[in-house]
């Protein structure tokens, strides 16, 4: 057992990890509110023909729990984001001003953009500075994300309520007939976990095991604890994201519901596949559609079971909380009349040429590892969040890609632009990883030489690499990124990325 594990394992015992119990002030929600649906912002055309679209990184007092005030930080707002609608190939400009008192970037996570316009760890935007990014995606339609990436602090930002959709447009689905009238039949589910302290300001590492991935015990989607959505006797699609710093879920509907996988994190799958269970890492992002036609009246819970799935995942039980050993309830689709809305799910839905690797070229491999040695404990932690939530600690080398270290003076390799590569990740911990690269999207190979599964053959940013698991995928590296703002590979467990499971690479 490494010092980490060690520290967890310690810390379960004596009680101390195990801070999962509802505070007596805070009551868990029963679908009392309505799923809050954020804005969709869809630019404004400006003189040079570019979309134009701004952000406002600030500060807000938000009803995350129904009757309690939290002080959050939002996106145009006090939390989340707007929803942006980015149309294929068309030049968009973002403008993101930092109406906080700390430094911040965004990222656009699964855009295919340069590394100039990544908005990664080295581009900054200062308290009360802006930055613009230029960009046309070119890229199938898919349900994206932005988040800030600042070196060693992601985690916190995140966590504070720093994050939104970013939904790439190419009219294939409306072309297909899939439900597309955005917050109609067209949902975007953001699903997070925080925790609470009893003034029901947000606690963030709180517990001596949190460096392993904070974790909370309430669940919101878009922001609202448990809320219910209504929707029409009909299809109904579902974008779902695992916006959580650190929890898996392991989705599905009460009464073992079938539900369709439509698209993953970058793209339509070539078909359909039905599921009734879907485990869902941070950061990854799944379509689901549900034929609701005969459900008039109807509730439907969309629930983690997670307790089906989670454990199994490490050995001992360590990362695994007590949500993480149950089955906990997310989003309830109340289904009302008929809409009329005729849509159903095709049999084919994109056309993904598999990637072609150069024959005779080596896979680039890589090795997740935990560090024995890290210190979690006795640092002091900066209150400066919103409602003096703690910004974290990070750069406690606590984990690693081939025992390196996340620094932000040194690329960790090169790949020559326009190449597409075969990557091979070992995970050397006991626990599970999902391993995001900036860039590129992805096809998965096989997972220990065993081809992935049907919701998982599709274009990816993210992916779970299990403990004892070597996964190969294949990326093309079609983007530029200079030394001056290279792309990140890291672990989407944001304290595993803030405590310097992250690297860089340039494509040139
Ligand atoms: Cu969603 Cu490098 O991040
Ligand atoms: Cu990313
Ligand atoms: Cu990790």
């Amino acid at each position: 057992m490494n010092r980490i594990d060690f520290i967890a394992a310690a810390m379960a015992m004596s009680g101390r990890a195990m801070s999962t119990s509802a505070p007596a002030i805070l009551r868990h929600g029963a679908f009392t509110r309505k799923l809050p649906i954020p804005a969709a912002l869809h630019g404004a055309l400006g003189s040079d023909g570019r979309l134009t679209y701004a952000l406002r990184a600030q500060a807000g007092t938000s009803a995350l729990l129904e009757g309690v005030r939290t002080p959050t930080w939002g996106f145009n707002g006090a939390n989340l984001g707007p929803t942006l609608r980015l149309p294929r190939g068309k030049p968009v400009e973002i403008a993101v001003r930092n109406a906080l008192s700390v430094t911040t970037t965004t990222h656009w996570h699964g855009a295919l953009v340069s590394g100039e316009n990544d908005g990664g760890p080295h581009s900054l935007i200062e308290p009360g500075a802006a930055r613009t990014f230029r960009f046309a995606l070119d890229q199938p339609g898919a349900t994206l994300w932005y988040h800030p990436h600042v070196n060693d602090h992601t985690g916190p930002s995140v966590y504070a309520g720093l994050a939104g959709l970013l939904l790439v447009d190419d009219d294939h689905d409306v072309r297909l007939g899939l439900p597309h009238t955005y917050g109609v039949d067209d949902l975007p589910v953001i699903i997070q976990d925080r925790r609470f302290n009893r003034r029901g300001t947000l606690a963030y590492m709180t517990d001596g095991s949190d460096v392993m991935g904070m974790k909370g015990d309430r669940f919101l989607v878009n922001g609202c604890e448990r809320p219910h959505a209504e929707v029409g006797a009909q299809w109904v699609r579902l974008r779902v994201l695992n916006g959580s710093n650190a929890r898996l879920y392991n989705l599905g509907f009460a009464g073992n519901r079938p539900f369709s996988v439509i698209a993953t994190d970058a793209g339509l799958l070539a078909a359909p596949t039905m599921q009734t269970r879907l485990l869902l890492a941070p950061g990854e992002r799944v379509e689901i559609a549900l034929d609701l036609s005969g459900d008039h009246g109807r509730h439907l819970t969309l629930r983690s079971f997670s307790g089906e799935a989670i454990p199994h995942l490490t050995p001992m039980g360590m990362e695994a909380d007590a949500y993480d050993h149950t089955t906990f309830d997310l989003l309830e689709l109340r289904v009302g009349a008929r809409s009329g809305a005729n849509t159903e799910v095709p049999a084919r839905l994109a056309e993904i040429a598999p990637l072609a690797p150069v024959t005779g070229q080596r896979a680039r491999k890589f090795t997740l590892q935990a560090n024995m040695n890290a210190e979690s404990n006795g640092v002091a932690q900066k209150p400066i969040g919103p409602g003096g939530m703690s910004y974290g600690v990070g750069g406690l080398r606590a984990f690693s890609i081939d025992h390196q270290y996340m620094n932000m003076k040194r690329i960790n390799f090169s790949i020559p632009l326009g190449r597409t590569e075969v990557w091979e990740i070992a995970n050397a911990t006991k626990m599970a990883h999902p391993i995001h690269m900036h860039g590129t999207s992805f096809q998965i190979l096989s997972r220990n030489g065993a081809p992935p599964a049907p919701f998982e053959r599709g274009w990816k940013d993210t992916v779970l690499v299990r403990r004892d698991e070597k996964l190969r995928l294949a990326a093309r590296f079609a983007h530029r990124a200079s030394a001056a703002n290279p792309y990140m590979y890291h672990c989407h467990i944001l304290e595993h990325e803030d405590n310097d499971m992250m690297g860089q690479f340039t494509v040139v």
